[in-house]
Order: C-alpha cells, then sequence, then structure tokens
C-alpha cells in the first residue's frame, strides 16, 4: 500500500457516522488539488486473471474521472479482445496498436496514441494481433520489459498511465506487472471472487523479488456490489477480513447502466453524469488521489 502523501492541512476527508459497506466509516474523500504541471505518470495496472470482474470498465471510468479532475490519462488496452478500445469507441484497424509497438521499436509510441471523447483522456488500442505476442516475444532480450520501455517513451505527457491487462497470468501481464508502479485489483462481489487472488499476489510478490522492486499494491477494489442481497455483503466481508486496508474503501455497485454505456461506446461518467456509478467512479479517483496512488 502506498503511503497516504495528503496535506494533513486537508483533514481526512469528511467522516460520517454511518459506515460505508466495508465496515469502516462512510467518508467523501477531498476534491483533487489542480495540478500546476503534468507528468511522469504513474503506471497502474488494472490486473485479475478472473474475467468479467470490471477491469475494462474501471479503466474506462477511473481513467475519464480522473480526466475530470484535470490529470492527464493514457489508457492502454493490453487485452487482445479490444473491449477497452471497443468501450472508448477508437479505431484498432489500419492504425498502429499496443502489439506493433512492443514488436517494432521503429514505431513512435506517440503516432499509436488517439484521443477520445473525454478530453484529457487518451488511448492506445489494442486488438486480437496481441494474442500472438506471448509466442512472438518469447525470444526477445528482456521480453518481461518490452512494455515498460514503450511506456517509458510517452511517459513525460501524462499524469497517469492505466493497463487494461487480460484475463491471464501470462507474459503480457508480467509485462504489464513490469511497466507498473502500482496494482489495482477489481474484485467482482460474488462467491468465488477470492479464488485465484492468491495466486495474483503470489504473482506480483514474483514480479517485485525479479523484476520490479518498487511495485506496490494500490488497492483491492470490490465491483458489481449489491447490498440487497446477503452473499454479496458477507462476500465483501471476507474480502476485508482477507485483505484489511488494502481493500478500497470505494466500492462499485452492480448496475445495468455499464452494460448501456459500453454499447453506447462511452464512460458511464458521460453516459449518465449523475448517476450513482458515475459518482462512485468519481469517489475512487479521489481515494486514489488522496491514497498518493495518483498525482
Ligand atoms: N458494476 C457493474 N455492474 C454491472 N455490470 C458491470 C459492472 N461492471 C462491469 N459490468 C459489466 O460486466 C461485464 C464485464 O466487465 P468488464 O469487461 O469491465 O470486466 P473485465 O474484468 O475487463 O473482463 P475481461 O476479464 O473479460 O477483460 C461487462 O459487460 C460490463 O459492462
Ligand atoms: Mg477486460
Amino acid at each position: 500500500m502506498t503511503q497516504q502523501t495528503h496535506d494533513p492541512a486537508d483533514g481526512i476527508g469528511s467522516l460520517t457516522q454511518d459506515l460505508g459497506p466495508t465496515g469502516r466509516p462512510h467518508r467523501e474523500f477531498p476534491e483533487p488539488k489542480p495540478l500546476r504541471s503534468h507528468g511522469p505518470a504513474r503506471i497502474i495496472a488494472l490486473c485479475n486473471q478472473k474475467g468479467g470482474v470490471g477491469k475494462t470498465t474501471t479503466t474506462i471510468n477511473l481513467g475519464a474521472t480522473l480526466a475530470e479532475y484535470g490529470r492527464r490519462v493514457l489508457a492502454i488496452d493490453f487485452d487482445p479482445q479490444g473491449a477497452l478500445s471497443a468501450g472508448l469507441g477508437v479505431q484498432t484497424h489500419d492504425v498502429p496498436t499496443i502489439y506493433d509497438l512492443l514488436l517494432s521499436r521503429s514505431i513512435d509510441p506517440n503516432d499509436a496514441i488517439q484521443n477520445t471523447s473525454v478530453e484529457g483522456l487518451d488511448v492506445i488500442p489494442g486488438n486480437i494481433d496481441l494474442s500472438a505476442a506471448e509466442i512472438n516475444l518469447v525470444n526477445e532480450v528482456a521480453r518481461e520489459q518490452i512494455l515498460a520501455g514503450v511506456l517509458r517513451r510517452v511517459s513525460s505527457d501524462y499524469d497517469v498511465i492505466l493497463i487494461d491487462c487480460q484475463p491471464s497470468l501470462g507474459l503480457l501481464t508480467v509485462n504489464a506487472l513490469t511497466a507498473a508502479h502500482g496494482v489495482v485489483i477489481p474484485l467482482e462481489c460474488e462467491f468465488f471472487a477470492l479464488r485465484g487472488v492468491a495466486l495474483l499476489i503470489e504473482t506480483i510478490d514474483k514480479v517485485r523479488d525479479r523484476l520490479n522492486p518498487a511495485i506496490t499494491l494500490d488497492g483491492i477494489l470490490a465491483t458489481m456490489y449489491d447490498s440487497r442481497t446477503l452473499h454479496s455483503r458477507e462476500v465483501l466481508e471476507r474480502v476485508v477480513d482477507a485483505f484489511g486496508d488494502d481493500v478500497l474503501e470505494t466500492v462499485i455497485t452492480r448496475t445495468v447502466k455499464f452494460p448501456d454505456a459500453t454499447v453506447a461506446a462511452t464512460p458511464i461518467t458521460q453516459f449518465a453524469p449523475d448517476h450513482q456509478a458515475s459518482k462512485s467512479y468519481r469517489q475512487l479517483a479521489r481515494e486514489l488521489v488522496f491514497r498518493g496512488a495518483v498525482a
């Protein structure tokens, strides 16, 4: 967990009496202060080898809300499914993609960056070509460090780079963990949520030992929470028992607005700015700034 780097003069967020879903007093995190200058980026990998837990949704909406707070954000579509690129409505064919950047140093990463409908949120797209990367990179020198090398070339223009990982712990995910300063683990509030998290944490530990000593766990984000079901509440309680303060106080509830926003190829914060889910992602952005995970 990163150190809290907030100014004590900011207070500790406004505490109220009622408890939030993670059992800690509910609080609103303070509005991030505007940045006077930008970069170099802190790189955060959104990672969980379990499929469908909210990695891509979180990358899109955290990216959009951090951009709302004036942060310059670059999102990397590091999944051959290309869901991040589709969700942000950007081109993935006949344009340079992250796959091309991994394979060829002669392509300028800046040429692969596309703007999105959200001001301040850019993306490097990915597509099915990436599925060949694991095989094509196997014989490369320092094959785990290729993405880190690519991102170094664009880091100075951004405050934060978010990597949307694929649901596996293969070479691409190891590249993401090697490039990252921090990891956010989205965890769906359902029965099998905790299965596999031990393996993921073990993988992060191995990457820390061998490739990236400075990597930190920025937080575990409970997603698809449904306060009306005992089941969802019990799962979240078990997650907090297991991971304590590593569990972010912000919790993302389950709502059909997310699939709707996906169809519209736009962040929920633009599709339904006043919806509770948009507010939750703003709270997540504020919490990560408050915890020092983002400038
Ligand atoms: N809080 C939520 N409530 C309801 N549906 C959600 C929520 N978050 C995400 N979804 C939906 O669940 C599905 C999976 O989400 P998402 O694609 O973000 O997961 P993922 O972890 O990136 O999946 P994958 O492992 O396949 O990359 C999507 O259809 C998305 O719209
Ligand atoms: Mg995804």
